[in-house]
């Protein structure tokens, strides 16, 4: 009897992790946050590209993230966030269509690399702002006053 229980425990452990594999590659693919044509290492973990930004709710906020991003990113992406230089455009549909958790990855995380810094050290209140803020804008869409 005890072998028998032992090998029903083992399939049991065994299905249990194929579950989990299946719920790990369907998260990934399902949401297709992830800007493919990027490096490996520009491309969020699944973990942060499934979080949802938890002030989408609140356009209200945009301008405050409007501020955030005058004061720290037009530098480089301009003041209408369509880039100059390497800093490449974030109105842009390539940019646009990565989802909220993959952005907020890459803004905390920068890409020392190619230019792009760290950003860890703001709140990240701050930092979802700022992307509400982003989302808030499409190509030649004008800024919020
Ligand atoms: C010193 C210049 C500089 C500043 C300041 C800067 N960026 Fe960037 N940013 C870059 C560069 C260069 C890249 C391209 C990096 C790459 O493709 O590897 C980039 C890339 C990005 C991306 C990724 C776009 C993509 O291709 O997927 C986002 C999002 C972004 N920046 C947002 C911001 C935000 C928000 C701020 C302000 C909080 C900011 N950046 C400040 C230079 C800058």
């Amino acid at each position: 009897v005890t072998p028998r229980i032992t090998t029903s425990r083992h399939s049991l452990v065994a299905i249990a992790l194929a579950l989990a594999g299946h719920v790990v590659v369907g998260m990934a693919s399902s949401s297709e946050a992830q800007d493919r044509s990027l490096p490996e290492r520009w491309r969020a973990p699944a973990s942060w590209a499934g979080r949802v930004n938890p002030v989408a709710g609140r356009p209200d906020l945009a301008a405050g993230g409007r501020k955030v991003f005058l004061e720290r990113c037009a530098n480089c992406h301009a003041a209408d966030a369509t880039g100059f230089g390497h800093a490449p455009d974030l109105t842009s549909a390539r940019v646009q269509r990565q989802s909220d958790g993959a952005l907020f990855w890459k803004v905390s995380t920068g890409n020392a690399y190619k230019g792009m810094p760290t950003f860890s050290f703001l709140p990240e209140a701050q930092r979802w702002q700022v992307l509400l803020y982003l989302r808030s804008m499409s190509r030649g869409a004008p800024l919020i006053r």
